[in-house]
């Protein structure tokens, strides 16, 4: 079955046939809202190309053309989660180049931006806005020498990254030009029209007949259907799918919930977050950390704050910081930080953490620490939220919005930041050399395709929840970066199961906990690290004596926890140092498939919302 496993959500709707555009782009872009976005636009070709786009919701957009409305039969439109620039009208896309006679909307990332943007400005373009996408409309340009299809694929060849890219002009009118480089693109097929979205619930109430373009290929549409082509050249043969899911059903991608549709995501998302700031020699560039190698050098000590699964993607960021930088590093609750008089002063570097960027706790935790003197860097996944616009640096994670109350891709997307973060600071201080550098590096690039190995063992772990479903209690257990990730597989299960449980330290246990494991009491433990292996193997004896049920979250290649656990999730062998991104998707699953057999509101959980904005 066709399901979207990606994690960009700008939403893109292209029309060709004989009704008016922009009405019929308008409501696709409607249908699309729930991936999240900031603006919105539309461009209609009839004679010239003529654009409307706005910042904000949909709605202002709709008053714009009910005042100004576009005639025309061929059109594209996009609603913007903005990455490259802040949200506002110029950034909104589509994007024109400087005839006006081109026009595009992008999704996804153009990782060569600077490059291409500088090299173009050499040569004496100007650019309206702050966007990677504009550039396109550019190299369009450049390259066209009478044949649009010849001239998007000579640009692309230029841009590297994960992206779509929807390209139209006033010389070829009635067709639309699209590639795809991962971010994703169908083509609804009409009577007599032709649709092009980035998902199918744009088009899905005008057709249940589409052709998914796939990685690497260009789509050109007009109102007769479309063709499908490699990007490099040779026609391509797509069966037409017929889907019959209803709209909500569309809206997840084919998937029961969000929660799954967002874990599946992950591979994309670690993709994307790590796309355009890590080269293979472990030399990062992060766009929006200012700090030089000068203040880098000189920070005596990191504080990082947050709340909930933010937080938990703190204590994976104490242990890398602590291990690779040997820097002195302190998580704190947000709410506890904000009211206990932290010892934060100058020169150190506050690492807030928050997927909302909204979250009260933490941006008062944050004031705080800056007040007091230290630099505050927001690693947070909206662009332009209070938190990113009150810090001094930051790094966006780009895992898209999430849905789902419990977090799941927005929390790995946050480790990988973590990641980029450490190697950003310990290149500028010396203490990550080049091997070091390059071992990260290269165990980061292996990452997507190892999570993806992962979640093809899904129904293991549904077998697995089996255990589960039905206890009172659960424990979870690891040590130094395991337990990091056994806390936050602990949150998972509890809130969207709604099953008492517990994370500890494995040395923990057998100060007081170890009293609650009786026969059939299911003890989670996550069981990575090889320098602590035999320790948490000791605790693993010490429930397994007392009759627990052991899961274990181990690697493919460990032939000695067989003998102890009652269910083994294997993760591929990574760096000990990367394996959370791979320990965690086992947990999340399990979560989920517990909470399934339970039958709770898995997106809703009782008595949670997305973003806590209060205190
Ligand atoms: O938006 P934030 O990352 O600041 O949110 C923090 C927590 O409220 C959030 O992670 C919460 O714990 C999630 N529901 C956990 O899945």
């Amino acid at each position: 079955m066709y399901q979207e496993v990606h994690a960009r959500m700008c939403g893109i709707m292209g029309y060709v046939g004989p009704r008016q555009a922009a009405p019929l782009i308008l409501d696709g872009l409607r249908r699309l809202e729930y991936r999240g976005y900031d603006s919105a636009g539309i461009a209609v070709a009839n004679g010239d190309i003529h654009v409307r786009k706005a910042e904000g919701k949909i709605g202002r957009l709709a008053s714009l053309l009910e005042t100004d409305p576009l005639h025309g039969t061929v059109g594209i439109g996009h609603t913007r989660w903005a990455t490259h620039g802040v949200p506002s009208d110029v950034n909104a896309h589509p994007h024109r180049d400087p005839s006006g006679r081109f026009v595009v909307v992008h999704n996804g990332i153009i990782e060569n931006f600077h490059e291409l943007r500088e090299r173009l400005s050499a040569e004496g373009h100007l650019f309206e806005s702050e966007t990677d996408t504009e550039i396109l409309a550019h190299l369009v340009a450049l390259e066209y020498d009478g044949d649009i299809v010849a001239a998007v694929r000579r640009a692309v060849a230029h841009a590297e990254g994960a992206y779509a890219l929807v390209v139209m002009t006033a010389n070829e009118p009635g067709r639309i030009v699209a590639v795809r480089r991962v971010s994703p693109l169908i083509v609804g097929l009409g009577d007599g029209e032709t649709f092009l979205a980035s998902d199918i619930p744009a088009v899905l109430q005008h057709t249940r007949d589409f052709l998914i373009v796939e990685d690497g290929e260009l789509v050109v549409v007009d109102a007769d259907g479309a063709t499908i082509e490699h990007i490099e050249g040779g026609r391509v043969d797509r069966a037409v799918m017929h889907v019959d899911w209803d709209a909500e059903q569309a809206e997840k991608g084919g998937y029961e919930h969000f929660m799954l549709k967002e874990i599946h995501e992950q591979p994309a998302v670690i993709t994307e977050t790590v796309g355009g700031r890590l080269d293979g020699e472990g030399e990062v560039w992060l766009e929006d950390v200012h700090f030089d190698d000068a203040f880098a050098r000189a920070i005596d000590r990191v504080w990082i704050t947050a709340c909930g699964t933010a937080l938990h993607a703190g204590l994976v960021g104490r242990e890398i910081f602590q291990r690779i930088l040997r820097l002195p590093t302190a998580v704190e609750y947000a709410h506890e930080m904000r009211y206990a008089d932290p010892l934060v002063s100058a020169p150190s570097l506050t690492v807030a953490i928050s997927q909302s960027g909204e979250t009260a706790d933490t941006l008062a935790a944050a004031r705080l620490a800056r007040q007091k003197g230290s630099r505050l860097l927001a690693l947070t996944n909206v662009v332009g939220s209070t938190l990113s616009r009150e810090a001094d640096d930051v790094l966006y994670t780009r895992a898209g919005p999430e849905i789902s109350v419990a977090s799941t891709k927005a929390y790995m997307a946050m480790l990988i930041g973590e990641y980029l973060l450490a190697l950003r600071i310990g290149r500028a201080r010396g203490v990550v050399d080049e091997a070091l550098s390059q071992r990260v590096a290269h165990g980061l690039h292996l990452l997507p395709a190892q999570v993806e190995h992962v979640l093809q063992a899904e129904n293991d772990v549904a077998k697995a929840a089996h255990r589960i479903a039905d206890a009172q209690d659960v424990y979870f257990i690891g040590r130094g970066l395991d337990y990091a990730v056994a806390m936050e597989g602990s949150l998972k299960l509890k809130e969207i199961s709604y099953l008492h449980s517990e994370a500890m330290p494995a040395g923990e246990l057998k100060h007081g906990t170890l009293a609650l494991v009786t026969a059939g009491v299911p003890v989670i433990v996550v069981l990575t690290q090889g320098a602590v292996y035999d320790k948490t193997m000791s605790a693993v004896q010490e429930v397994k004596a007392r009759g627990a049920t052991v899961l274990a979250v181990a690697y493919e290649d460990d032939a000695t926890i067989g003998a102890f656990a009652d269910e083994v999730l294997r993760i591929p062998r990574t760096d000990d140092l990367l394996s959370p991104v791979a320990s965690i998707v086992p947990l999340q699953l399990l979560a989920y498939h517990v909470a399934r057999l339970r039958g709770h509101d898995i997106d809703q959980p009782r008595n949670l919302a997305k973003s806590v904005t209060v205190e």
